[in-house]
């Protein structure tokens, strides 16, 4: 299967401009993998060898991989990739009203490293188009919602927003991300200032306190330096934030092979190492008090297996997926069982930071 998409699918897809190939291949898992029968064909076809359940903010997830945010960004897709193995879903971000975002193109492949650049800039259908559809399905993986601000709210303006987004998907949302970390809106990154965090997070976490209490993890860009990560984490824990997502895209150039010559956020392999040095920094300073959802360049069971022990509880992918195809999670968690065997490691919850 997996040799069928690279020899054949592949070149084709990437004949196609990339942001055209990805409409593409959402129409094609939108309606292929639409109905039950062919999801249970999709489930018998790219198998998922059973692992220790990983209990995380009060959810059980049945394998350590998720959909990273920004691929299933209004919700359309959820159970398709839950067909294709992933645990979890992170759907968003989402901005309370919808939005066009940045003039195309504005999404690059870089094939050589398989890297992408984009810079999308949150286009998306809204808030409450997000929770239309969620409401509308039967959930098959648990679904988190990454949360942004529009693009002409002005930073002073960003907590009402932030606070807007939370309030319209709290009720269908397993778990919340507060995505400051996006380098596509202007001046987003400087609300990872920890006086700037606490007008947006203090709010949430007041509201969040009444009635059924969600999970709320914020999500970070790898271009801090250790005192900024170190700052970030004592803040999550100080709040009682539920966790870390390490990290969002980078706007540095770690050049490999090709040519990086487009502005916007690099993720895939390139980002791998910077996503490292993140979770591992965040894991030193405070251990399992503040758990992270890994992502950034995750290619095989090696870098999964890599990123859990230098302190991931949990792992998400993106651009993987755009070079891997349908069959990537599978080969990539069957990739991780056996690596997990040849250690003999049963309870896949002791390596996080077995390594950091
Ligand atoms: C993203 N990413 C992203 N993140 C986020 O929080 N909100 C978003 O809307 C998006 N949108 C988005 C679009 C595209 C085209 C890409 C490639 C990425 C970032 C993504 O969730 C992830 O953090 C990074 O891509 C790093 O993981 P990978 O791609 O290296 O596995």
């Amino acid at each position: 299967m997996n040799q069928l998409f690279r020899k054949l699918v592949r070149p084709l897809m990437f004949r196609l401009e990339a942001e055209t190939a990805h409409d593409v291949g959402m129409t094609l898992l939108r309606h292929g993998l639409g109905g039950r029968v062919p999801r249970s064909i999709a489930r018998a076809l790219f198998e998922i060898p059973r692992f220790s359940p990983i209990d995380l903010f009060g959810l059980k997830f049945s394998n350590p991989l998720g959909m990273a945010a920004g691929f299933d960004k209004d919700a359309k897709v959820v159970n398709q990739l839950a067909s294709l193995g992933f645990s979890f879903v992170e759907t968003g971000t989402v901005t309370p009203r919808p939005q066009a975002g940045n003039p195309r193109p504005r999404l690059f492949r870089i094939p050589e490293d398989e890297a992408v650049i984009n810079r999308l800039g949150f286009n998306n259908d809204g808030a409450r188009k997000l929770v239309k559809r969620i409401s509308s399905i039967e959930r098959e993986c648990i679904v988190g919602v990454n949360i942004g601000k529009n693009r002409d709210v002005s930073l002073e303006e960003a907590p009402g927003d932030y606070f807007e987004g939370f309030a319209t998907v709290r009720e269908i949302a397993d778990y919340v991300v507060v995505n400051v970390s996006s380098p596509n809106t202007p001046g987003l990154r400087n609300l990872q200032a920890i006086k700037e965090l606490e007008r947006i997070v203090d709010p949430i976490l007041k509201e969040n306190a009444v009635g059924r209490r969600i999970p709320i993890l914020l999500k970070i860009a790898p271009d801090l330096v250790s005192d900024e990560f170190e700052a970030l984490a004592d803040f999550g824990v100080s709040k009682g934030i539920d966790g870390l997502v390490l990290t969002n895209t980078t706007i540095s150039r770690p050049n490999q092979n090709g040519v990086y010559g487009e502005a916007g956020g690099l993720s895939g392999r390139p980002l791998s190492n910077l996503s490292d040095a993140a979770i591992q920094t965040v894991f030193r300073r405070v251990g399992p008090k503040l758990p992270i959802i890994g992502v950034g360049g995750i290619s095989s069971g090696h870098d999964i297996l890599r990123k859990m022990r230098l302190g991931a509880s949990l792992l998400q992918v993106y651009t993987g997926f755009i070079y891997g195809g349908p069959g990537f999670p599978s080969l990539i968690l069957r990739d991780f069982g056996r690596l997990l065997d040849d250690l003999g490691i049963s309870e896949i919850s002791q390596l996080t930071g077995s390594d950091a």
